[in-house]
């Protein structure tokens, strides 16, 4: 089965072809330079990029996966029905009528689309570019949860991902993003039981607001794990929120304000190098040991055969070193499945994966008929 699948929930815009799990081409253009200025995501400025940069990034998908020939579309009213499509893409509509109708129809079986959670106006732009290629071409559109697809990056295959074997189920996920941290147990594909999840700021959340309180810049995970590489993680001894509640959810507001007040205390040191990577590297380590201590709680509750990793924040060293220990000295009879560095932010790659075991398990059902599909800001499992 080959799908093409397309990513646009945040500020990556993203297009990936597989052929069943393997991943014939995957093409992530990041737009942090754009967004930098501003600290953070504008979510106007992000629809704009992803408008201007599918259309490219899609020909550049499909030349690397050697389905790039030039071809001609011969559909009825096509103009017509374009220009109802992406009335509001004006920039993406005049780039597909430019270059997408002189494409060949690839030969693809299925078009994987994240439809929620994520940044509505920018998830609309995949959603109207996917029905565009979706009447053209006249392929179906599975939907995909943009976090089904951090979870199912651990079974992609790669060159450089020779992994031998997939995760085994039953198995525990942590997912742990700029948007949403979550404890889940699959029993099975596609079967998701949310255990725990924040009850306020993501960790990557926490991660990125941190980095903007040491003026570090955006976005802070990256920022702050290289400062914390310096530092001494047992310097100031922050609060690690709920690490006993005999819950799985977590809490990192209460950790960021706890960094706010420490700099504000210490507001004559703030411009000493080290006493920034010291804050850094304590900071890092309260929030590894919340996850790291959550995870084992849960593993201890759950008769589980694999541990999954996924989302921005499983790039973070030392909660893969810690991941990886944990599992090692405590739970040596699971295997652990981290997400390969360059799968663990945002890309299309883990998206198709997601839509793949969709279908496997749902066949033509897991397709949605174009007019239903809706960008959801906060979809959930
Ligand atoms: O999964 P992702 O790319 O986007 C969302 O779905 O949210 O995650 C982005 C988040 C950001 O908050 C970013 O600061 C964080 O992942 N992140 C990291 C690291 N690399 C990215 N956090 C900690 N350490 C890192 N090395
Ligand atoms: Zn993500």
């Amino acid at each position: 089965m080959k799908i093409l699948a397309i990513e646009t929930s945040c500020d990556e815009t993203a297009i990936a072809i597989l052929e069943n799990l393997g991943i014939l081409s995957s093409v992530v253009l990041s737009q942090i330079k754009i967004h930098k200025p501003f600290g953070g995501v504008v979510p106007n400025l992000a629809q704009r990029e992803h408008q201007k940069n599918l259309v490219p990034i899609l020909k550049l998908a499909l030349k690397e996966s050697g389905l790039l020939k030039a071809g001609e579309q011969k559909i009825k009213n096509l103009d017509k029905k374009l220009e109802k499509i992406l009335e509001r893409e004006p920039v993406l509509l005049q780039k597909f009528k430019n270059e997408v109708l002189k494409i060949k129809k690839p030969r693809i079986d299925a078009i994987a689309l994240t439809h929620g959670p994520g940044l509505e106006p920018a998830l609309w732009v995949g959603i109207n570019f996917a029905k565009a290629l979706s009447e053209v071409w006249e392929i179906p559109i599975i939907p995909v949860n943009h976090l089904e697809g951090h979870i199912y990056s651990n079974w992609l295959k790669d060159k450089n991902n020779p992994r031998a074997g997939t995760p085994r189920f039953p198995l525990l996920a942590l997912i742990v993003s700029g948007g949403h941290t979550e404890i889940v147990l699959m029993k099975k594909d596609c079967d998701y039981k949310i255990l725990g999840e924040t009850r306020d700021d993501a960790a990557g959340e926490a991660f990125d607001k941190v980095a903007k309180m040491l003026k570090l810049g955006y976005p802070g995970g990256p920022l702050i794990s290289k400062l914390a590489e310096k530092g001494n993680p047992d310097k100031v001894n922050f609060p690690r929120p709920m690490i006993n509640s005999s819950d799985f959810d977590f809490s990192f507001s209460g950790l960021k304000t706890a960094v706010l007040y420490k700099l504000r205390e210490d507001n004559n040191l703030k411009k000493i190098k080290k006493y920034k990577t010291d804050v850094a590297a304590s900071f890092e380590q309260a929030v590894v040991d919340v996850l790291v201590k959550k995870t084992e709680k849960a593993l201890k509750v759950c008769n589980v055969k694999s541990l999954v990793v996924g989302g921005g924040v499983a790039a973070n060293k030392k909660l893969r070193a810690s991941l990886q220990n944990m599992v090692k000295n405590k739970y040596p009879g699971v295997s652990l499945w981290l997400s390969p560095m360059w799968l663990t932010g945002d890309n299309a790659a883990m998206i198709g994966a997601a839509a793949y075991f969709k279908f496997a398990k749902l066949g033509k059902a897991a397709y949605i008929n174009p007019s239903k599909l809706m960008a959801k800001g906060n979809l959930g499992l």
